[in-house]
């Protein structure tokens, strides 16, 4: 059989930080060497025009996380690595999608009802954000989709959109699944109730982080909780953050301290500030090189995106044919 394809995308809509590293970025490096030649993955521009407060700064993100992607350790000798944008037929097989998915499926997505509740006008954009997401995920032949939690939803609203299409135009795409991580959804550092994000300020430690700010984030972390009997939502954040981060001797004897109450917490959120600034130092250091030649960092994007756009026309080639142009 033939190796599986992977496709993933992150939003240029701000710092890359430790939930999208934790949640998907981490299993795209570990990934490119398993599929090698078999990885697709880009900054989402597209999805990215729907927040047009963020989208003002769009080609400054674009480049900074570019400069991120690679500092994390993405290889593109390994990988196709591209923005969105340059692959503009991904757009095309949208409408066709939009063509034969109900809208009562997208009125259900769980990122839509959020986001709609809160703004002011609701642009068909916001509703047809998954069905752009299916297109990218099927016009590269995807089979697994690295994500976070969140975006569980929608790789499943691909599989509808794929067997939809099917059985209208005859067998032409995959279901595609997700391929989650243990550690799918990092809480809000302020608002553990809350997913971690770029969105709620003071939720997120960036990657790109000073020592400094790192700390002073941690430290402000929120760790009460009114339910008495179990562990509150923000300390067992803390604690999921440690294990990634720390020694596991480390980790254990901060829980047995839990255990037996004789935990301090600003003690525990030292520690777990300590092992994030020190895992991070190295990414810091290369970011930062990294963003001194931004030309560069485009020259390697142009490069994936001839790549990706060569797949995308194959099959677009395809599709027309099934529906006859
Ligand atoms: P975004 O930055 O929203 O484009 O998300 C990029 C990737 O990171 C997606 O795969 C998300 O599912 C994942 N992600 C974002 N925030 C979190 C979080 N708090 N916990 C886990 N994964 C996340
Ligand atoms: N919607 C995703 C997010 O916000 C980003 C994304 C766009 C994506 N297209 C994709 C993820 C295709 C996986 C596959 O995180």
């Amino acid at each position: 059989m033939e190796k599986e394809t992977i496709v993933s995308g992150i939003q240029p809509t701000g710092a890359l930080h430790v939930g999208g590293y934790l949640g998907a970025i981490r299993n795209w490096v570990e990934l490119q060497d398993e599929y090698r030649g078999r990885c697709y993955f880009f900054t989402a521009d597209y999805h990215a025009m729907n927040e047009p407060e963020t989208f003002a700064n769009c080609a400054t993100y674009r480049t900074e996380l570019g400069a991120e992607l690679l500092a994390a350790g993405l290889d593109p000798k390994k990988i196709t690595l591209f923005h969105q944008k340059d692959v503009p037929e991904v757009t095309e097989l949208c409408w066709m999608f939009d063509t034969v998915v109900p809208v009562t499926f997208l009125e259900r997505m769980t990122q839509f009802k959020d986001k709609s509740e809160r703004a002011k006008t609701v642009n068909a954009g916001l509703l047809n954000y998954p069905v752009l997401q299916a297109a990218d995920i099927l016009i590269y032949g995807g089979d697994r989709v690295p994500v976070g939690e969140d975006q569980i939803q929608h790789v499943e609203l691909t599989r509808d959109i794929a067997r939809f299409w099917n059985n209208r135009f005859g067998q032409t795409f995959a279901e595609p699944k997700p391929l989650l991580t243990k550690t799918a959804r990092v809480m809000s550092l302020n608002f553990p109730e809350r997913k971690m994000s770029k969105s709620i300020p003071g939720s997120a430690v960036f990657l790109a982080d000073s020592p400094d700010e790192i700390r002073a984030k941690v430290r402000k972390a929120v760790t009460a909780s009114s339910a008495e009997d179990s562990m509150p939502a923000g300390v067992a954040n803390l604690f999921e953050l440690f294990a990634e981060f720390g020694p596991a001797e480390e980790v254990e004897k901060f829980q047995k301290q839990y255990a037996d109450r004789s935990i301090r917490y600003s003690e525990l959120k030292d520690a777990v500030a300590d092992h994030l600034i020190a895992y991070f130092a190295p990414f810091r250091a290369r970011r930062e090189e990294l963003l001194r030649h931004p030309n560069e960092i485009e020259k390697v994007f142009q490069q994936g995106a001839k790549r990706a756009r060569a797949k995308a026309q194959e099959t677009m080639q395809i599709v027309r044919k099934k529906i006859g142009f």
